[in-house]
């Protein structure tokens, strides 16, 4: 598609003889591939292309003196497929910027296998917001229980580490539908929570309220 625009521009730039037009006409031609390149990575992108899998198995050292695996453990295991799955989403660096909603409800015991499925819910400017569902696989029966839910945010950055706009995101299933909707209100309240946001800003939130 690139390639077919480039060469249309040409086509209808009909540059002279003149060699400097020449180069000025290529030049044009570049600019406006790096435009159209651009323009097709800042296409929407559906929620089921940042879908993100990672199993891991409870060994010895992720687990405290009760053979039940730490928090900081789950924390960085979290972080590590939310972040994938953010980077799916723009292919961009990305930083934690917050670690959203995390809830350690049932002890993840040694010798389980932990499998953790994170989806991008919601692209803002730079920031998206990734949800997880945590699922416990019982070491000897198989037995796969939800545990757990948790929400982190990244922000996509450039080489120097400046947030940088991300494509939005296209929700599709009825549960990605309702995460991508309450992504708002979730976004306006830690903002609030950051200091970044003044709680009369938070129109959503409000209305949640006001209802
Ligand atoms: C995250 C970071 C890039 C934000 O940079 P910043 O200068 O605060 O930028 P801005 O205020 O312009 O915000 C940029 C985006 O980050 C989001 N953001 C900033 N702080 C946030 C927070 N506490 N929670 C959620 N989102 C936040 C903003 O909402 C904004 O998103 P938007 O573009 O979708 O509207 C910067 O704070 C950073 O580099 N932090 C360290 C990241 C890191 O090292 N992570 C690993 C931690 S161990």
């Amino acid at each position: 598609m690139v390639n077919k625009q480039a060469k249309h521009i040409k086509q209808t730039c009909k540059p002279s003889d003149n060699k400097n037009d020449v180069q000025r006409f290529d030049n044009i031609v570049i600019h406006s591939t790096n435009i159209a390149m651009y323009l097709c990575y800042m296409k929407a992108v559906f929620a089921k292309a940042t879908h993100t899998i990672t199993t891991h198995l409870v060994l010895p050292e992720n687990t405290n003196t009760l053979g039940n695996l730490m928090g900081g453990q789950l924390l960085n295991w979290l972080d590590i497929a939310s972040a994938i799955a953010a980077h799916r989403h723009c292919r961009r660096v990305v930083v934690t910027a917050a670690v959203n909603n995390v809830s350690f409800q049932h002890p993840i015991k040694l010798g389980d296998l932990v499998v953790i499925e994170a989806k991008v819910s919601r692209a803002f400017g730079s920031s998206m917001e990734v949800f997880m569902d945590i699922f416990v696989e019982h070491g000897t029966t198989g037995q796969r229980t939800k545990c757990n839910e948790a929400i982190y945010t990244f922000v996509a950055v450039d080489q120097l580490g400046n947030p940088i706009q991300v494509p939005e995101l296209t929700p599709e299933t009825e549960e990605e539908k309702v995460r991508f909707d309450g992504a708002l209100r979730r976004r306006q309240l830690r903002l609030i929570l950051a200091g970044k946001m003044r709680p009369e800003e938070a129109t959503e939130l409000k209305a949640l309220f006001n209802n």
